[in-house]
């Protein structure tokens, strides 16, 4: 994606060959800020603080962590406690664990000396092939939008709402739920997107809204719970969100408040759409409310909001009385029988254990892996 007309992806390499450069997301949308991790500890924090964010970005930042921690160590004991150490970073989006795991595997049964270059080429792939993966999710998803197009009068503009940020910043480029949209604007289709402002941390407002405008995706920010009063008048035609983790029965967890937008859609006969790569998939878990671990992050996040002031100060002021309790969870789950369809990257399927199965049989088998 580009930004201020210069390609860019969410992570790399820096021309060092070996560090790790990223976009600061908690700088976005009021300024553009890089980062530099030279460490096992960086890579944990810019997780857990989320410079870095979204589900198969938290994957693809892991996959560096692992590359800096072998730097430093190279033992099996290092790289345990690596692994171990980026996998509580947070809990909900399984790309971190699958990620994990790939670079388990690249790296556990070759000699000390070899591991550092493993670990840097699986990484690299682990990026090259998200990308490509959210280039077939574009491709994939774009007739839900052609075929809404064409029932409309020419001209008229496709209304799509999204949830969070399942956009380029949450991904190493391209996005998920956003790749459909960007191939439809630039195909020339009238595409629009309704962006979910997304409380606590304002994904929606901050980062969806940012880089749809990079892109010149004609967008409106709307307060979280504005989704079902637009549905009711007919002024959402489609909803594509990301996903954090789908179960092998195809319930989705995303973003918190993307299970009520769900509802809301059955009510008004709104087609809801999730878009997702494999690695989102989590064959070993069937019930999404009972079995996702669900990350509560803290209070502060609800009790404060940060902004620009008019003067150009980025201030963080408290919104919520002194000595009141405020509850932070990061995440819901929406259940299969809400899910119009899943969009992956080997096709638009129905969110049932039969199709997962049917689309990713070599996935299906999966049960959680042990390391120790
Ligand atoms: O807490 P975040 O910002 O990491 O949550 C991100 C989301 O909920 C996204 O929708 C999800 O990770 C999919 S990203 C392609």
């Amino acid at each position: 994606m580009k930004v201020d007309g210069k390609v860019m992806r969410t992570i790399w390499v820096e021309p060092d060959g070996w560090s790790v450069g990223i976009i600061d997301q908690t700088a976005l949308p009021h300024r553009f800020a890089t980062a530099r991790l030279t460490s096992l500890d960086e890579v944990a924090h810019a997780i857990r603080a989320m410079l870095v964010r979204g589900a198969p970005l938290i994957g693809a930042a892991a996959a560096y962590g692992i590359c800096l921690a072998l730097r430093a160590d190279a033992s099996d004991e290092a790289l345990d406690r690596a692994y171990a150490l980026l996998l509580a970073t947070r809990p909900t989006a399984i790309n971190l664990k699958w990620a994990l795991d790939e670079m388990m595997a690249a790296v556990r049964n070759r000699p000390r000396a070899e591991r550092g270059a493993a670990a840097y080429r699986r990484a690299a792939e682990i990026c090259d092939e998200d990308v490509a993966i959210n280039i077939a999710i574009g491709r994939n998803g774009l007739p839900l939008i052609e075929a809404i197009a064409a029932r409309k009068k020419a001209g008229e503009r496709v209304n799509v709402l999204t949830h969070c940020n399942a956009g380029w910043l949450a991904t190493v480029d391209v996005g998920t739920a956003t790749a459909p949209i960007y191939l439809a604007h630039d195909n020339g289709l009238p595409v629009h997107v309704f962006a979910d402002e997304t409380r606590p941390r304002n994904q929606g407002a901050s980062l969806t809204a940012w880089e749809l405008g990079q892109h010149g995706v004609p967008h409106t920010v709307i307060a979280d719970n504005t989704g079902g009063h637009l549905m009711q008048h007919g002024l959402v035609d489609l909803i594509i969100v990301g996903t954090d983790r789908v179960t092998r029965n195809g319930d989705v967890c995303n973003k918190i408040g993307t299970y009520l937008k769900a509802l809301a859609a059955r009510d008004n006969n709104v087609p809801f759409y999730v878009a997702l790569p494999s690695p989102t998939i989590d064959f070993a878990v069937a019930d999404g409310v009972a079995e996702i671990p669900i990350e509560q992050r803290g209070a502060d996040e609800v009790a404060t909001m940060t902004g620009r002031t008019v003067d150009g100060r980025i201030e963080t002021v408290r919104i919520v009385p002194d000595g009141s309790a405020a509850a932070n969870y990061a995440f819901d789950v929406t259940p299969a029988r809400l899910v119009t369809g899943l969009i992956t990257e080997r096709g638009v399927i129905a969110a049932t254990r039969a199709s997962l199965a049917s689309a990713f049989p070599e996935r299906a088998g999966d049960r959680p892996t042990e390391h120790r």
